[in-house]
């Protein structure tokens, strides 16, 4: 069966509480919730995680990837600052969508440069929680 992996980073675990101005009510069960009732339709598996650090992410990108599954990726702030985990997906030859919830280039500068987008196959923003449903639409399309 395919495995889908969607990872999330920092401050992830905080959603629905968190800025809800940007990020909106939803919480990161709901969002994973609407992507089990996809994948379950489709016949997929889902792998959903979030971790506050850095390393985590690392370990699950390059797990993932040796394993031939693709990668919905959504590293929080990690995005503006991780070189390590540029060098897993490469490494890893790791298959990333990029996802953000908020549109990253209506933001803040320092928001504007993404250390993953080099290394995924696409980036989808600004569609709150539907980023994540978009971004799996994609990867169905694939298999
Ligand atoms: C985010 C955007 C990042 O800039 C921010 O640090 C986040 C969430 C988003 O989903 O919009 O933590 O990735």
């Amino acid at each position: 069966m395919t495995v889908v992996h969607v990872l999330n980073g920092p401050n992830l675990n905080l959603l629905g509480k968190r800025e809800p101005v940007i990020y909106g009510s939803a919480t990161l069960d709901d969002v994973r919730a609407m992507l089990e009732e996809r994948c379950a339709a489709r016949g997929v598996s889902l792998v959903f995680r979030q971790s506050n650090h850095e390393g985590d992410l690392v370990t699950w990108v390059q797990e993932a990837g040796q394993s031939g599954a693709p990668i919905i990726l959504n590293a929080g702030a990690l995005t503006h600052t991780s070189i390590a985990l540029y060098d897993a997906i490469k490494g890893a030859n790791a298959s990333v969508i990029e996802v953000h919830l908020s549109n990253v280039h209506a933001r803040e500068s320092f928001r504007h440069h993404s250390y993953i987008s080099p290394v995924a196959r696409g980036v989808i923003a600004g569609f709150g929680p539907t980023s994540y449903l978009l971004a799996l639409e994609a990867v169905l399309e694939n298999i």
